[in-house]
């Protein structure tokens, strides 16, 4: 794992951007996993700046998001659709075509699981996979759990979690029960991993993904086992490495 403490925020969006958008210019067809949630904000603007600036053309770029809320509209403010269009993909020039999130409004949820990994499998895999990490070091929506679980899959959220996200909503009630996310196996698949992560709430996570065990307790922790990771955080999120 190839570790970046970084001075602030600012410089890991910069030195984070700065990579995908290289990923881009070497290879104009590339294949981008992308996460939502504050981390990549910063990194999005940029990815937007560079665009606007004509360093990076995204006309041939691929997208898949990590995961998406179940039963919620891709008009609602809170699902990631709507994230991903506010703050990457209407200042790009990614194709509409090209984008995909998982949907959460699919009758058969299954299918829609095991066609995600076809998916991406059918574009050739995942080049780089951008992820943020919470601060009980779950990815994408993979909990801490008893076991890893490979592919796309349906998540009952947890009770804590749906607590934590009510306030984005009127009400308790409104909060999803459910998500699909792509599961461990879709993200090791990825050939390359960018995560980011900044404060001094993600220290815990950061230190038991980086020098712990490999569990599922801490599911970002079996990216040891990925040949390529690049890891960006801030002095904050590294303060408990030893
Ligand atoms: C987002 C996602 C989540 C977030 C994580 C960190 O697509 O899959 O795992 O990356 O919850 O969230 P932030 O960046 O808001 O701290």
């Amino acid at each position: 794992i190839h570790l970046y403490v970084c001075r602030d925020y600012d410089t890991i969006s910069k030195k984070a951007a700065g990579l995908v958008g290289g990923m881009v210019s070497v290879k104009p067809n590339c294949i981008l996993g992308l996460a939502t949630g504050s981390s990549p904000i910063g990194m999005y603007e940029r990815l937007a700046e560079m665009y606007r600036d004509g360093i990076t053309d995204f006309s041939k770029v691929t997208t898949f998001n990590l995961d998406e809320y179940c039963a919620l509209s891709e008009e609602n403010d809170q699902s990631y659709h709507y994230f991903m269009r506010e703050h990457l993909f209407r200042h790009i020039n990614v194709p509409d075509e090209n984008i995909h999130i998982p949907s959460g409004c699919t009758q058969d949820m299954e299918m829609e699981c095991q066609q995600y990994d076809a998916a991406i499998a059918a574009a050739g895999g995942i080049d780089i996979q951008v992820l943020g990490i919470g601060s009980n070091g779950h990815i994408g929506f993979n909990e801490p759990a008893d076991a890893f679980i490979g592919p796309t899959h349906l998540v009952n959220l947890k009770e804590s979690t749906i607590k934590a996200n009510a306030r984005f909503f009127q009400s308790e009630a409104d909060v999803p029960r459910r998500a699909i996310s792509m599961g461990i196996g879709s993200i090791m698949a990825a050939k390359k991993i960018l995560l980011i992560a900044h404060g001094a709430n993600k220290a815990k996570a950061i230190t038991a993904t980086l020098e712990g065990p490999i569990t599922p307790e801490v599911p970002a922790s079996i990216l040891q086992l990925h040949p390529d990771v690049v890891m960006m955080i801030d002095q904050e999120a590294a303060a408990g490495l030893s």
